[in-house]
């Protein structure tokens, strides 16, 4: 495994971190069962990944708590969140904070985010949730704040960039991937001059993983003006990448693409799967993607701002 410094946090942390929400949800949506999700987090943990993502609203804590429940405590980095939807009171991020921790079976998170905040909710939450934040950070319960954005609703990251306005983010979580490279400009140049910490999510998703939901976003970015046709085969859109001296495969594209993209420090991956996982680690210590395939990926998507890739 290969390390890096998390931005201004000073962590140590893993370039690939497992996450364990997304359409897999560490593979409880598929239906696997809570031994195996809980091997696929001491897994992890013995390839060397030391970053863990989770949040209350993934129902995964508890599993996170048990697949770490024999490891030293300062070996791994917890990043957990608070859900921002619906009206959030002082009083249930506080009930909701200690909920984490009794799942996680800790007596401190690491990371512990405002999740999937959207523009319109920001200046309410930073003027009602944050000082209970800061107050669990005076109490050194939470060591570091971070925030998420809803890159569903907002693949243009406007909430993101009105938060790099404010100071109190040590961590940022950004969709970023082949298709929408737009925080490259609109989040990651920024937070590198402020050294916020970057975790990346929606690097495969589902367009990046399903060649039928591939042809779709792409199709919907061409009826959108954000893709001109003349630049992208549609019988096999992306196998220009794969080839000798290239990437093995379009995930293993999708992953390299990120993970050596100035500005972000962890690489989210979310998987149920053992041998996606395996994958996905060697991937990720694969060198970056030759400069000819990163330069032709950043001219056929430069304009592109409105899908996330799900
Ligand atoms: N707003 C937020 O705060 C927010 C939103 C989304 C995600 N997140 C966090 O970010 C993490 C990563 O996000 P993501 O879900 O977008 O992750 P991702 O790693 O880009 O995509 C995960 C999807 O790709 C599939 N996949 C992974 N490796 C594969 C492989 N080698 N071959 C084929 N399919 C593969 C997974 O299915 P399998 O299980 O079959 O491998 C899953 O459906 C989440 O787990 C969560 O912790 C946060």
């Amino acid at each position: 495994m290969e390390y890096t410094t998390l931005g201004r946090t000073g962590l140590k942390v893993s370039v690939m971190g497992l996450g364990c929400g997304g359409p897999s949800r560490i593979g409880q949506s598929a239906g696997i069962s809570e031994a195996d999700s809980i091997r696929i987090v001491k897994h992890a943990l013995e390839s060397g990944i030391n970053f863990i993502d989770t949040a209350e609203v993934y129902r995964t804590e508890h599993i996170v708590g048990k697949g770490i429940k024999n490891v030293d405590r300062e070996n791994i980095i917890i990043s957990t969140k608070k859900s921002t939807w619906g009206t959030l009171t002082p009083k249930d991020v506080q009930k909701s904070f200690e909920r984490s921790l009794e799942n996680l079976g800790t007596d401190y998170i690491d990371i512990y985010h405002l999740h999937g905040v959207i523009l319109k909710d920001y200046d309410y939450l930073y003027s009602e949730i944050v000082p209970t934040l800061l107050e669990l950070k005076d109490q050194d319960k939470i060591h570091f704040l971070g925030i998420t954005e809803r890159f569903n609703p907002d693949p243009n990251h406007s909430m993101l960039q009105r938060a790099l306005q404010d100071d109190i983010w040590d961590v940022m979580m950004v969709g970023f991937n082949i298709l929408n490279q737009s925080a490259r400009d609109l989040v990651l140049a920024k937070a590198m001059e402020k050294n916020i910490g970057i975790l990346i999510m929606f690097a495969v998703r589902l367009a990046l993983s399903r060649p039928k939901r591939l042809k779709e976003c792409l199709n919907e970015l061409i009826e959108k003006n954000q893709l001109d046709p003349s630049d992208i085969n549609m019988d096999d859109p992306l196998k220009f990448l794969i080839h000798e001296g290239g990437a093995e495969n379009l995930v293993d594209a999708a992953y390299r693409f990120c993970r050596y993209e100035p500005g972000t420090h962890v690489i989210l991956s979310g998987t149920g799967n053992f041998s996606h996982l395996k994958n996905n680690l060697e991937s990720i210590l694969r060198p970056p993607l030759p400069e000819t395939d990163l330069i032709k990926l950043r001219k056929i998507f430069k304009n592109v701002d409105s899908i996330s890739g799900q």
